[in-house]
Formats: C-alpha cells, structure tokens, sequence
C-alpha cells in the first residue's frame, strides 16, 4: 500500500487536499475553529470549490470576536459552513449540578465540559466521514510535533489529515497576508493559539503559544479532540 504520510508530505497544500477529496469523494470533511492555520485550509478550499465540508464546532463559550469572524468568513467568500451545537440537555444538567465556570475548579470538570461542548459534537460532526482534515502543527507543542501527516485516527474511525503539520507559524502569517485572508482580531492582541473566552488568555512574547489555554492547568493543555497518546 502506498505510504500517504509520505506522499501526500511531498504535496503543496492545494495538491493534498485535492488529492483527498478526490480519493474519498464525498468523505471528506474539515474542522475549523477560525484560527489562523484554520483560515489558510478553508482560503484553499473555498476559492478552489474543492468538494470539502467545512465545519466548526461552537461550544457557546466561545469570543465574540470569533463569532465576527465566523460571519466575516461566510461574507468573503459567499460560502458557508455547518455549525454543530453541543445537545442542551446535557449542557443544562452539567451547569445545573456543576455551575457556569466549574472548569476552573478541577481537572474533572474541565474534562467533562470540553467533552460536552466539543468531544460528543465532533462525534457527530465525523459521522459518515472518511477523512477529517485539521489545522494542527507539529511547532504548536510537545504533543503534536511527532504526529504525522496523514493517520489512522482509530478512536474517531478516521483517516486524519493534518495537511499543515510542517508549516512554521511565519508561512502561516505569510499565507494570510498574501491571500488577504480574514484572521481573529485577537490575533493582534497578544492572542495565539484561540479557544473558549473563559478558558483562553493572551500570551507575552516569548511565552509557549499554548500557555495561553487553561492557563491554570499545569498538565497537558489539550481537550481531548486530538487524542494523546
Ligand atoms: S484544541 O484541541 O486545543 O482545542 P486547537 O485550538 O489547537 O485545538 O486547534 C487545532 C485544530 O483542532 C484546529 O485546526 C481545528 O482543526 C480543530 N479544532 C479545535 N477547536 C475546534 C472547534 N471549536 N471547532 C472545529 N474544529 C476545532
Ligand atoms: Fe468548557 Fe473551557 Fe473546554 Fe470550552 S475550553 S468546552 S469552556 S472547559
């Protein structure tokens, strides 16, 4: 079988996300939480009407920056994206026992509330798919600088595509600056790495682009969307 960590690791960005979605035809779908790796992929796709689904994930919790953004995106390219919302029940049964901002009590219910608010979501969000496409990148932390390019997502049933995992965060920049590819206003406000308004803070230069994400945590600074093994 052919290595497509490999090849698709010798693709320029266009060329991999062409090459996946014509080989899943149909299958293929793409997270965005409108940050600034995020904003490249979905430039790619839309202006080349690449037949990839874009979606995000709204917590409820999110910046209302974010939220400009989001409509901003839709504006500039007159397209849109499907928007998956966390099933109210339970988020009215977990702020009921637990309360509004119950993360910044324990690990658990961080846990439990990123999982509500993000990890059933993506479930449902990956139905049906074969190939979901992120925005990850290996410089982005410990965690992610060995993952590969292209993997057998075992947990969510997927093949999952990182397609800018290499990319440093200065080609990043350089994309949305010569694209004139709309970005968070945050970004200009000491804001990297944007998450949930509660949960997310700016960072000073020199400081680790995930600092920023539940600062209060010592561990691991992941949610869980990306499995660490
Ligand atoms: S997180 O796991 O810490 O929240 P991060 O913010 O670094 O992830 O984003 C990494 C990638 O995860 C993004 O490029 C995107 O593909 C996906 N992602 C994260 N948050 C969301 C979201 N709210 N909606 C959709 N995709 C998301
Ligand atoms: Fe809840 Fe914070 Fe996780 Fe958002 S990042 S889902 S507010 S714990």
């Amino acid at each position: 079988m052919v290595d497509l960590n490999e090849k698709l690791g010798g693709m320029s960005l266009i060329e991999g996300l062409e090459f996946v979605s014509k080989n899943f035809q149909g299958k293929v779908v793409f997270s965005s939480s409108f940050g600034q790796e995020d904003q490249v992929i979905t430039d790619a796709i839309f202006k080349n009407d690449l037949p990839i689904e874009i979606f995000t994930l709204d917590t409820g919790r999110l910046f209302p920056e974010t939220y400009e953004l989001m409509d901003k995106t839709k504006n500039r390219y007159k397209k849109s994206f499907k928007t998956y919302f966390p099933n109210a029940i339970d988020i009215e049964e977990f702020v009921e026992k637990k309360g509004f901002n119950s993360f910044y009590e324990s690990v658990e219910n961080r846990k439990a509330c990123c999982n509500i608010r993000k990890i059933v979501p993506l479930q449902r969000a990956l139905k049906g798919a074969e190939v979901w496409i992120t925005g990850l990148r290996a410089e982005q932390s410990a965690n992610r600088a060995d993952m590969p390019i292209w993997e057998n997502d075992e947990a969510n049933n997927v093949y999952k595509f990182n397609p800018l995992l290499k990319w440093t965060l200065e080609e990043v920049e350089a994309y949305l600056k010569e694209h004139n590819v709309p970005q968070n206003t945050l970004h200009s406000k000491g804001f990297v790495s944007i998450g949930c308004q509660p949960c997310t803070r700016a960072i000073s230069k020199g400081e680790d682009p995930r600092a920023g994400r539940w600062w209060w945590e010592v561990s691991q600074k992941e949610c869980g969307l990306h499995a660490v093994k």
